[in-house]
């Protein structure tokens, strides 16, 4: 986990590995003692039928950060969230948030309403009985209430949205065959198959009451992400995601951490529209045919209107699907226009993240973290959120190269944005 630390005296960077308890064991042992997403387990054992597929794999607590006022949460699908000091980053040990059982996971994408503080999240539970466990939480993370809902399948979910009152779960048609998993003979990820046949199936749920209010089917497709949800004038549902028309994407990344990437897998911003009540698709576009990921929007704006998203993008001339992404864009839902921050040859852009002006809420700078490949060191670097194709207006150092990272998020009213990491580095620095 990264985190950068905003004073009246400048910015500090800390920078540590999240001690997980896959972590402490592997460091004990000296090799690895688990599997995890890519990874298959190297101990067999036959007490692997009797347990829920979560607790074969290893948690590394890598994919996204919640901060809380008095804790930082690091959170991965198929864990429970580890606690970490918002300061030091030292890690804590994990944390139920006063009711996940055992078997329960909490997902590494949450929405934090942008108004209310309110946190809902949800995880997947991997056994005989599969289901769909939604959470809602005060601002603090204290569970307050949770349900959970069969599913009678094995998919894939890693986002959802918050509009306005109502939760909404889109279920592309991938699906888990645990079989291999448990037989030690694939690793998790190399069990999750396209099945377009399926569908895309929809769930609409109160967000107070948490329960169901509607189901339906639409066509295949698959989505790691969400930008944002709300409920326009009609009182439609309007959900923004960058869509993959199938599941190559999981190829993709596999090859993205081999660093043999043959896999094409392009995604693009769309924004489906939904009738609540009968989970019915009034209409899908994309809206931006640039490929991209990791859209984001203003904090405050989660679950409400927002009219720009930020997403990570291709340069032009990029190997579109293939590359990483190089340019940071802001889409203009209004106009239809995007502005696009060229990071530079063979530089490389992580998540945007959008820090409010405490002085004027409707101005925001963007954050992200740029690693050049060509120098062989990573930066910070600060964008004018209504400037974008201008030169950032900031560039910190940072004295280790940063790997290409998931997710980050600012945290609101204290000058810190932390930012989670996918791989390994051999640079540590605080
Ligand atoms: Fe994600």
């Amino acid at each position: 986990m990264l985190g950068v630390h905003f004073r009246d005296n400048g910015a500090t960077g800390v920078y540590r590995f999240v001690k997980t308890e896959g972590y402490l064991a592997d460091e004990a042992a000296g090799t690895l003692t688990c599997g995890s997403y890519g990874t298959i387990d190297p101990n067999p054992q036959l007490s692997a039928l009797f347990k829920p597929i979560r607790k074969l794999l290893k948690n590394p607590a890598s994919v996204s950060a919640l901060p809380l006022d008095d804790r930082l949460l690091a959170l991965w699908d198929q864990g429970h969230p580890y606690v970490l000091d918002l300061e030091t980053l030292e890690t804590r040990g994990e944390d139920t948030l006063g009711q996940l059982d055992d078997g329960q996971a909490y997902a590494a994408h949450y929405k934090r309403d942008g108004r209310t503080g309110e946190i809902y999240s949800f995880g997947i539970t991997y056994d005989l009985h599969p289901a769909l466990n939604v959470y809602a939480s005060d601002p603090t993370g204290q569970i307050r209430q949770q349900t959970a809902i069969d599913l009678h399948c094995l998919p894939l979910v890693h986002d959802f949205i918050l509009a306005g009152p109502y939760l909404v779960f889109f279920i592309s048609p991938v699906r888990l065959n645990p079989f291999p998993v448990l037989a030690y003979q694939k690793s998790f990820g190399d069990c999750l198959g396209w099945h377009p046949e399926l569908g895309t199936q929809i769930l609409v749920l109160d967000r107070y009451s948490l329960r169901v209010i509607s189901r339906g089917e639409t066509d295949p497709w698959f989505q790691w992400h969400f930008g944002n949800g709300y409920v326009d004038a009609d009182g439609c549902i309007v959900a923004d995601m960058v869509r993959y028309e199938d599941f190559a994407t999981n190829e993709y990344l596999k090859e993205v951490g081999l660093l043999n990437i043959q896999t094409a897998a392009p995604g693009t911003l769309w924004q489906v529209r939904l009738d609540p009540q009968s989970a019915t698709v009034r209409e899908a576009v994309e809206v931006l045919p640039l490929g991209g990921e990791f859209p984001v929007v203003n904090l405050q704006e989660v679950g409400y209107y927002s009219r720009y998203t930020y997403l990570s993008t291709y340069r032009p001339g990029a190997d579109v699907g293939r590359d990483l992404w190089g340019t940071i864009a802001r889409f203009d839902s209004e106009t239809g226009d995007a502005t696009i921050a060229d990071i530079g040859e063979n530089c490389y852009a992580t998540e945007p993240v959008r820090a409010p002006d405490v002085l004027d809420p409707d101005r925001g700078w963007i954050l992200t973290v740029v690693f050049d490949g060509d120098r062989e060191t990573s930066e910070v670097w600060i964008f004018d959120g209504d400037r974008l194709d201008d030169e950032p207006v900031c560039k910190l150092a940072l004295p280790g190269i940063i790997p290409i990272s998931y997710h980050g998020t600012w945290r609101m009213g204290h000058g810190s944005w932390c930012v989670s990491l996918s791989l390994n580095t051999p640079y540590n620095f605080e």
